[in-house]
Parts: structure tokens; C-alpha cells; sequence
């Protein structure tokens, strides 16, 4: 499957995808990346595996509709199969989510339904929660809100702070975002018209 990958910043789950790509049985191929932010480190990345990029900022269009119609334009010259935001920071707009149901997931540093949105490691410690973790979902027009893929848990340790718990939810992360768009690429995971996950031969 040819995947395309939307991102506004550093890019590691960028790079966890990529590697993960590199590998011969692995049934998806990184095709582009696109950053709303030209300063986003990841667009280095991508470019250092010869992978195509291109940058679509939100102050160039005049509204979130003109630059989510350049951000689709450019999505269409790639030709995915399947979108994967990776740190893309913008809510987008249903009709955007719409052309791509079922086909666009996203990975959320939280263990979902909890801690939607951002700064999730910081009010995980101020809530006092044992568990934390991350969550790959299809994008639906809610914030965080699409039908689960797969989640990964990690221990929250006494001696822990926002930047200790982020590290280890990071890694959790490079492990889960591969195997779970390995899931849906093969089509082991897929939405329904309802708006549920249905899980085939799941690990
Ligand atoms: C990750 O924590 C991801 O879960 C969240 O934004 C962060 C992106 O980090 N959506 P990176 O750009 O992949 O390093």
C-alpha cells in the first residue's frame, strides 16, 4: 500500500514508519509527507530517505478550507492508499475526513477515551492516573475521537515528570503506529458504516 504521512513537527513517528517500511515483508511503502509547518524537523527526515515532501502552511490559503483543498491536491498527486497523521497538529474538517474514511489514522499520545487533546502527559500526572499509553485510531471529525485500532499501556512511575512519561510513551508509540497500519494495510482492521472497528484474524 502506498502510504502518505501529514506532520507538523519532529517527525520520530515520521521515522518509526519509515523504518518499519524498510523491512521486505512489510506490505506499506512511505510515498510523501506533507507538513503544515516549514520548520517541521520530520521534512529532514523524509528527505533523507529520498522521500518526496511538501510543505502546505495554513497562512498561504485564505481559510481552512482553501488549505485543506491544497493539502487534498497535493495528497492526490501521491496516490495513498492510506494517510497517516503523525503529529499533525490541526483539527480537520469533516468534509476533509470524509474523502479519506476509513483510510486516514492517527496516532494520539494518551490511552483514549481519556485525555483527548494536548498536553496529555502533563495532565496524566495531575490526575494521578497508574497507567498511561498511547492509541491508534481512524480519523473521524471529533478531536481524538475515531474508532480504536490498537493501544499500547505504559506504567506511570513515582518519580516520573511530563518529560520522563513522554519519553516512555514515545517508544511505546514507535512500536504501536507500525503494527496497527500494518493491520489496517492488510486488512485485518477495518471502520464499518456504523462507525465501529471490525477486527479480523487480530492478533
Ligand atoms: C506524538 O506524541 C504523537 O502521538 C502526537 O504528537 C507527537 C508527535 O511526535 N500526535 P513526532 O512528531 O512523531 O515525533
Amino acid at each position: 500500500k502506498r502510504v502518505a504521512v501529514m506532520i507538523s513537527g519532529r517527525g520520530s513517528n515520521l521515522g518509526a514508519l519509515i523504518s518499519a517500511s524498510m523491512a521486505s515483508d512489510y506490505p506499506c511503502r512511505i510515498v510523501g509527507v506533507v507538513s503544515d509547518r516549514l520548520d517541521a524537523a520530520g521534512l529532514q527526515l523524509a528527505a533523507d530517505y529520498d522521500i518526496e515532501t511538501h510543505v502546505v502552511e495554513r497562512k498561504d490559503h485564505a481559510d481552512r478550507a482553501a488549505h485543506e483543498d491544497a493539502i487534498q491536491a497535493v495528497l492526490e498527486t501521491m496516490r495513498p492508499d492510506m494517510v497517516c497523521l503523525a503529529g499533525y497538529m490541526r483539527l480537520l474538517s469533516g468534509d476533509f475526513v470524509s474523502r479519506w474514511m476509513g483510510s486516514m489514522i492517527n496516532i494520539h499520545p494518551s490511552l483514549l477515551p481519556s485525555f483527548t487533546g494536548l498536553d496529555t502527559h502533563q495532565r496524566v500526572l495531575s490526575h494521578q492516573v497508574r497507567l498511561h499509553g498511547c492509541s491508534v485510531h481512524f480519523v473521524t471529525e471529533g478531536m481524538d475521537e475515531g474508532p480504536l485500532i490498537a493501544q499500547a499501556a505504559v506504567p506511570v512511575l513515582p518519580d516520573d515528570d511530563a518529560d520522563s512519561l513522554a519519553a516512555r510513551v514515545l517508544k511505546a508509540e514507535h512500536k504501536l503506529y507500525p503494527s496497527a497500519l500494518r493491520l489496517v494495510a492488510e486488512g485485518k482492521v477495518r471502520i464499518t458504516d456504523s462507525g465501529t472497528v471490525l477486527f479480523r484474524d487480530y492478533p
